[in-house]
C-alpha cells in the first residue's frame, strides 16, 4: 500500500493535505523523511506532523449518541454520528445498526463488517435493552402481552420482549421501564407502544449483546472499547441472544 492511502485510511487526511506534508519532509517512516507518497509502506512507525499513526485493522468506539443527531456516515444537513468522532480517524468507520434521530445511547461505531453483520444480522436476535419513559401507565397485563409476543400491526408480531417496571407516575400519567427487544425493527419501540395506545417520550439505549453503554459516557461523547468488550462482543453466542 501507498505511503499516502495508509495514511488517509487511518485518518490523517486528505490525499493532497498528505502530499503537501512529504514534500515539507513533515512525514517520516521509523524517523526517516519520506520523499515520495507513492512509496510503499512496508512496516514501521509512521509520523505525520509530529503524531504517529498506528496501523490498527479494525477499530471499535462506543458512543452516546445524543437526541437530534443522525445515525449515518454523512450527510450533507443534519449532524451524524460520525461527526461526534472529533479525533484523527479512519475513513471505513460506520454505526452498527441505527437509533431514530430523538434515540438516546448505546451506539458502537467501527469498521469491522463481520462483527456488525453478527449483531444486526435478524437471524441472531441479539439483545438490546433500552430505557424508556412513556405516556401512559404500563400494566401487568401489558408485560404479559409484550413477553407473549406483541401483535404490532397487521404485518408485524414482535418476538417477546421484557419489560421491567422502573417508576409509575399516576398523576402525569407516565412510565419509566426497561425494555428489552430481541429483534430491531424500524422504530419498533416506539411501534410497540403505540399499538397499545401508548406514546414514548424518551428512549435511550443501555445494551446491545455484551455491551453496556459506560454511564461516565455524557450525550454527545464517546471512547474506544477496551480489549475486554471487544472480545466479549467477539465471542458472545448471539445464536441464543445471550451476553
Ligand atoms: N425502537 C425505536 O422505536 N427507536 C429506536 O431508535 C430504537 C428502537
Amino acid at each position: 500500500m501507498r505511503i499516502d492511502k495508509y495514511l488517509t485510511d487511518m485518518g490523517a487526511g486528505t490525499r493532497t493535505e498528505i502530499k503537501k506534508a512529504v514534500r515539507k519532509g513533515q512525514v517520516t517512516v521509523n524517523g526517516r523523511v519520506v520523499s515520495d507518497p507513492g512509496l510503499p509502506y512496508e512496516g514501521g512507525i509512521v509520523f505525520f506532523k509530529g503524531t504517529p499513526f498506528l496501523y490498527e485493522p479494525f477499530a471499535y468506539y462506543m458512543l452516546n449518541k445524543p437526541s437530534g443527531v443522525i445515525s449515518a456516515t454523512e450527510d450533507r444537513r443534519q449532524k451524524t454520528v460520525l461527526d461526534l468522532i472529533d479525533e484523527p480517524k479512519r475513513r471505513d468507520l460506520f454505526p452498527v445498526g441505527r437509533l431514530d434521530r430523538d434515540t438516546e445511547g448505546l451506539l458502537l461505531v467501527t469498521n469491522d463488517g463481520d462483527l456488525a453483520h453478527r449483531l444486526l444480522s435478524p437471524k441472531k436476535h441479539v439483545d438490546k435493552t433500552y430505557f424508556a419513559r412513556v405516556r401512559g401507565l404500563v400494566a401487568a397485563e401489558h408485560r404479559k402481552a409484550f413477553a407473549e409476543g406483541l401483535s404490532v400491526d397487521e404485518s408485524f408480531t414482535a418476538m417477546p420482549s421484557e419489560i421491567q417496571l422502573l417508576r409509575t407516575e399516576e398523576n402525569e400519567n407516565q412510565t419509566e421501564l426497561t425494555i428489552t427487544i430481541r429483534e430491531g425493527k424500524y422504530h419498533q419501540i416506539k411501534r410497540m407502544f403505540a399499538s397499545i395506545g401508548m406514546e414514548v417520550l424518551y428512549l435511550k439505549r443501555l445494551r446491545m449483546g455484551p455491551l453496556v453503554l459506560d454511564p461516565s459516557l455524557p450525550p454527545g461523547s464517546y471512547r474506544r472499547l477496551t480489549e475486554e468488550e471487544i472480545r466479549q462482543l467477539k465471542k458472545a453466542n448471539f445464536e441464543k441472544g445471550q451476553d
